[in-house]
C-alpha cells in the first residue's frame, strides 16, 4: 500500500489532541483483584474465545502500569484514553487506589488522562436489559468523578454502545452472549439513558469536557438495486443513526422509538444532554446488500439468515489480518457525511479509535494504514469538519475479545509469555509524526 512517503503529513490545527487508546479488560489482567465482569463468565465457556484464552493476565497492566506510562511518555502523546473497570472500582480501596496512581503517574509524565467510564466489562450481576443498570451506572460515575475529578478533566461516558448491543446481545459473539436479534433494542436504550445520566452526574461534579466514543463507518450499498439500497439504508440506521440521532437530535430514527421500553420521550431529554465533543471510532466502511437467505460468516461474526441485510466483501482494497478492508478515504467520507447530516447539532469531533491488526514488530502495513488515515482525517479538516483529536487503537497488543490474543493492534508488541513490551516500527513512526506536529517556536 502506498504510504505517501516523502510527503510530510500536513499540520493539524493548534491544540489538536494526539493520543492512543486502550481498555481495561483488554490490558489490565489482575482479574483476581477485582469483582467478576460479564466477560469473565463468557470467556470461561468453551468455544467462546477463538484461541481459548482469557483476560486473567492480559498485559498485566495493573502491575506494570509504570512501564506503560513510560512508553506513553516516550511516544510523546498529549493524551491517553483508557477505561475504568467498573468491577475493579466496585472491589474497594485497592481498585480506586490503582486508578489514583495511574492518573497521578500520567499527570506527572505530562500525558492527559482521558478515561472511558464503560468499555463493555459490565459487573457480572448487572444486565443492560434492565433499566436499573442505567441508574446504577450514574451512581458509580458520581463516585468516580468525586475521586478522580480533581485531576481528570476530559471524560468519555461509553465505548461503542452499538457494538456492545449488536455483538454482545443481538448476535451472541461477545459477552454476555445474548442472541436476541431485535429484542436486544432495550440494551441500546438503557445504555443511551446511562450515558445521559452519566453526563448529568459528571456536570454536577464540575466536569466541562465530556464526550462519547461511538463506532461509525460509511455504508455502501452492494448495488443500485432497490433491495440492496434499502438493506444498506437499514444497516446505516443501525450503525450510524440509532445512537447518534438520539444523542444529537433528541429523537430516534422513524419507527425505532416505539420499540424502546419505558417513557421514551422523557428519557430522550436525558439522552440528549449537550456534549462538548463527539467521539468516533473508525475502522472501515461496510458493503451491504439484501438478505441472501442464509447465514453469513463475516469478519469473525456469524450473521443469521433472518437479518434484513447481508454484509458483503469490499473488493479492490488491501485487507488487515482481521480481513477488514483498508479504506482511508472512508474516514473523510464519514466525517463530511456526519457534518452534512447533523449540521450545527454536531459538536467538535474527536477520533477516539483508529487502527488495524497486523503481526510483527517491523509493522510497515500498520504505518501505511495510519499514514493513510491521518491524511484522510486532514482532508476532512480541510473540508471544514471541526476535528479536535485523534487516538490510535491501540498502545499495546491486547486481548481482542472473541479473537483472544491472535489479533495484534498495538504500537507496542507484547510477548504474552514473558509480558515483555517491544515498541514496533509504528511506535517510532507515530513519535516522529507527533514531533513534526509540535508548534515551532
Ligand atoms: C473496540 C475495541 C477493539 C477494537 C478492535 C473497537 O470496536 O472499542 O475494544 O479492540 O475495536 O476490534
Amino acid at each position: 500500500m502506498a504510504t505517501d512517503a516523502g510527503n510530510p503529513i500536513p499540520r493539524f490545527p493548534a491544540g489538536f489532541l494526539w493520543g492512543v487508546s486502550t481498555s481495561a479488560h483488554q490490558i489490565e489482567g489482575a482479574a483476581d483483584e477485582r469483582e467478576p465482569s460479564v466477560w469473565d463468565a463468557f470467556t470461561a465457556e468453551p468455544g467462546r474465545v477463538k484461541d481459548g484464552s482469557t483476560a486473567a493476565v492480559a498485559c498485566d497492566h495493573v502491575h506494570r502500569h509504570r512501564e506503560d506510562v513510560a512508553l506513553l511518555a516516550g511516544l510523546g502523546v498529549d493524551a491517553y484514553r483508557f477505561s475504568l473497570s467498573w468491577p475493579r472500582l466496585r472491589s474497594g480501596k485497592k481498585g480506586l487506589d490503582f486508578y489514583d496512581r495511574l492518573v497521578d503517574d500520567l499527570c506527572a509524565a505530562g500525558v492527559r488522562p482521558v478515561p472511558t467510564l464503560f468499555h463493555w466489562d459490565l459487573p457480572a450481576d448487572l444486565d443492560w436489559l434492565e433499566r436499573d443498570t442505567a441508574e446504577r451506572f450514574a451512581e458509580h460515575v458520581s463516585l468516580v468523578a468525586g475521586r478522580l475529578g480533581d485531576r481528570v478533566t476530559k471524560w468519555i461516558t461509553l465505548n461503542e454502545p452499538a457494538e456492545h448491543t449488536l455483538l454482545g446481545h443481538a448476535l451472541g459473539v461477545h459477552a454476555p452472549g445474548g442472541k436476541l436479534l431485535f429484542d436486544a433494542l432495550p440494551v441500546a436504550h438503557h445504555q443511551l439513558l446511562a450515558h445521559g445520566l452519566a453526563v448529568r452526574a459528571l456536570r454536577a461534579s464540575g466536569a466541562a469536557d465530556i464526550g462519547i466514543a461511538n463506532s461509525h463507518g460509511p455504508t455502501w450499498a452492494a448495488s443500485t438495486e432497490a433491495a440492496d439500497v434499502e438493506a444498506a439504508e437499514f444497516y446505516d440506521l443501525l450503525l450510524n443513526r440509532l445512537f447518534a440521532d438520539p444523542l444529537l437530535l433528541g429523537r430516534y430514527p422513524d419507527g425505532i422509538g416505539e420499540l424502546m421500553p419505558g417513557d421514551v420521550e422523557a428519557d430522550l431529554k436525558v439522552i440528549a444532554e449537550p456534549l462538548d465533543w463527539y467521539g468516533i471510532n473508525y475502522y472501515a466502511p461496510t458493503r451491504v446488500g439484501a438478505p441472501q437467505g442464509a447465514e453469513i460468516e463475516f469478519g469473525g461474526v456469524t450473521m443469521p439468515a433472518e437479518l434484513p441485510f447481508s454484509v458483503r466483501e469490499i473488493e479492490g482494497h488491501p485487507v488487515t489480518d482481521f480481513g477488514w478492508p483498508v479504506v482511508p478515504e472512508g474516514l473523510t467520507e464519514l466525517l463530511t457525511a456526519f457534518r452534512d447530516r447533523y449540521g450545527d447539532r454536531l459538536p467538535p469531533v474527536v477520533i477516539t479509535e483508529n487502527g488495524c491488526s497486523y503481526p510483527g514488530v517491523d509493522d510497515q502495513d500498520r504505518i501505511a494504514y495510519l499514514d493513510g488515515h491521518v491524511r484522510a482525517l486532514h482532508r476532512a479538516v480541510e473540508a471544514g469538519v471541526d476535528v479536535r483529536g485523534y487516538f490510535v487503537w491501540s498502545l499495546l497488543d491486547n486481548f481482542e475479545w472473541a479473537e483472544g490474543y491472535a489479533r495484534r493492534f498495538g504500537l507496542v508488541h507484547v510477548d504474552f509469555g514473558t509480558l515483555e513490551r517491544t515498541p514496533k516500527a509504528s511506535y517510532h513512526w507515530y513519535r516522529e509524526l507527533l514531533r513534526a506536529q509540535e508548534p515551532t517556536a
